[in-house]
């Protein structure tokens, strides 16, 4: 049966615009509180986004790509994303170093998805054709687990407010909408109780 799903390099290409988007509201006077849940929801948005990459992108590129360099020195960045994190949940959005940590962190992540998006991207695009859709599919799935878990501490996060709340939720759940309403009609009849 063909496979509707919008493509992994479609989804992937849209959480890099999110995170960016979270990067571009963050201002050196922005109030304590609203920085606090903007670096949250970007801190969380990325985590879910690099163990999606590990588990489904990245296992399927290195098939098509075996020893690839930009491809070998994802994860380690990957993995030095996640310290960055740490250290900034470690941190009052008060404390004189939080700014220069979290600007770290987005210049490394710009770095890092610059990469994917000329190197990576376009290579699995032309490699991984037939499968693009079926690896989006399972994209999918495994993020609405994962937004699951993290969802609670995200959501902690953001009770003081007006910052748009888990963008990161909506975007999955819209994705999720996307790849309904893009399946057959007659799928969605037999779905009805
Ligand atoms: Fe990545
Ligand atoms: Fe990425």
């Amino acid at each position: 049966m063909r496979n509707y799903s919008p493509s992994i390099t479609t989804m992937i290409r849209m959480d890099h615009t999110h995170v960016m988007a979270a990067f571009h509201r963050y201002h050196a006077d922005t109030p304590w509180w609203r920085k606090r849940a903007i670096v949250e929801l970007a801190c969380t948005a990325l985590e879910i986004h690099a163990q999606l990459e590990e588990e489904i992108f990245y296992p399927a590129l290195e098939i098509a790509l075996p020893g690839d360099d930009t491809l070998q020195k994802s994860k380690p960045e990957h993995d030095q994303m996640r310290e960055d994190i740490a250290k900034l949940r470690g941190m009052g959005p008060d404390d004189a170093a939080f700014d220069a940590r979290f600007m770290k962190l987005m210049r490394e992540v710009i770095h890092h998805v610059a990469d994917e998006e000329t190197v990576l991207i376009p290579t699995a695009e032309r490699a991984l054709t037939s499968q693009l859709s079926t690896l989006g599919a399972r994209m999918t799935r495994r993020r609405m687990q994962l937004v699951a878990q993290k969802r609670p501490a995200a959501i902690a996060a953001n009770t003081v407010g007006t910052f748009p709340l888990a963008s990161l939720a909506v975007v999955s759940l819209g994705m999720l909408a996307v790849a309904y309403c893009l399946r057959p009609s007659s799928t969605r009849r037999a779905r009805r109780p």
